[in-house]
């Protein structure tokens, strides 16, 4: 079978079953990295700047509807603190995550950070990941110094985005796409992802998932495992779920199979998959990722960002982080690229391509 960018939906669904064999994708996927992008490894410091989220997304512990652990925003002046150590240490990416919220002091506090990077941080890429968004607050966040936007579709068949999504009216998959599309199409680096092992999700689904990326034409990606939380609707469903090691399996197929489609792009080994397994890294990285993203958030709100249980809680300080991330790509002879923001070759392509039109 042909492993290259041109892979067919029943190639793809072949290889997510299990025909590979493995080794020979995550090669392959290996061999499409080294040709495009080349062996880097880009570093993607992470701050969860609030667990606030006017959502209820039926798999996620952050959802409105879970008052078990308290909500918190870090005001600006530990953010600016947090970035100004990332920095200094030789970051040059940041990425703001936080819950979806549409109000006032949520954006201008999102702005207002933006701004001061944009004035006092030199050569830095900041991204974003703060969900479904009015094109107008986007147009400002790009106005204040920010170009990339990362909103995962979470399951790109609209009928598995509705299984695992309330049905009232704040959470539809069209609203989704349109979202994204719009995203794309002001000119934003682009990065979507999806949920892997959902219970019922096929290897159908996740073909047309990878084939929905490559439709869209991302320059970036984030997908990981799914992992139960108690306090979820989804827990009841814990049962019908397959074993850790299956999913994680299956999230490195995708990250490979994604790499062979589109090697161009950045693709996370996510902090979802370093959960699953302790050597989730190395495994990410061996099958085609090519980003890591040390969390930055202050320690004392890391506890209330669970997405999902088990979430890795690292105490080291980002000194010992990024020595002991530094050897573990050297081990696995992948080197980390510090001092470099790691945009998307893909996007440069892409907009070498416009200019030329
Ligand atoms: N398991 C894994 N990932 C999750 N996310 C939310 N809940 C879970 C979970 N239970 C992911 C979603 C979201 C991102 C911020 O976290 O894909 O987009
Ligand atoms: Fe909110 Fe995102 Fe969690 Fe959905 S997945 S509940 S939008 S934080």
């Amino acid at each position: 079978m042909n492993l290259s960018s041109n892979l067919s939906r029943e190639s793809i669904i072949h290889f997510l079953e299990g025909g590979g064999p493995d080794s020979r994708l995550f090669e392959a996927a290996r061999a499409a990295l080294q040709e495009s992008a080349g062996s880097g490894v880009f570093l993607r410091g992470i701050v969860e700047l609030s667990n606030n989220c006017r959502k209820n997304c039926l798999y996620c512990g952050l959802r409105k509807d879970n008052r078990n652990f308290s909500r918190y925003t870090i005001p600006a002046g530990e953010v600016v603190t947090v970035l100004k150590s990332g920095y200094a240490k030789g970051l040059r990416s940041f990425l703001l995550q936080s819950g979806e919220l549409l109000g006032a002091s949520h954006i201008d506090h999102i702005e207002k950070i933006l701004r001061w990077v944009s004035g006092n941080l030199e050569g830095v890429s900041m991204v974003l990941s703060t969900g479904e968004l009015p094109a107008k607050v986007l147009e400002r966040f790009k106005k204040a110094g920010a170009h990339r936007y990362l909103l995962r579709i979470e399951a790109s068949t609209p009928e598995l985005y509705k299984r695992f999504h309330p049905d009232d009216g704040l959470h539809e998959y069209g609203d989704r796409l349109r979202s994204l599309q719009m995203i794309r199409a002001s000119g934003w680096q682009t990065g979507t992802g999806v949920l892997i092992g959902l219970p019922g999700q096929t290897s159908e689904n996740l073909a047309d998932d990878l084939l929905f990326m490559k439709e869209m034409d991302i320059d970036m990606c984030g997908m990981g495992p799914y992992l139960e939380h108690e306090q979820t609707p989804l827990w009841n469903r814990r049962g019908e779920l397959s074993q850790l090691e299956e999913r994680e399996v299956l999230t490195l197929r995708m990250i490979s199979l994604l790499r062979i489609l589109l090697p161009t792009i950045n693709i996370a080994a996510t902090t979802a998959l370093q959960t699953l397994d302790p050597e989730g890294l190395e495994k990410g990285l061996m099958a085609g990722a090519n980003v890591v993203m040390p969390n930055l958030t202050p320690m004392k709100y890391r506890k209330d960002y669970n997405l999902y249980q088990g979430k890795v809680h690292v105490e080291d300080t980002l000194d010992e982080v990024l020595k002991i991330l530094g050897n573990r790509c050297g081990v696995i002879g992948r080197n980390v690229e510090l001092e470099n923001p790691g945009d998307p070759i893909h996007f440069t392509n892409r907009m070498k391509a416009q200019a030329g039109d």
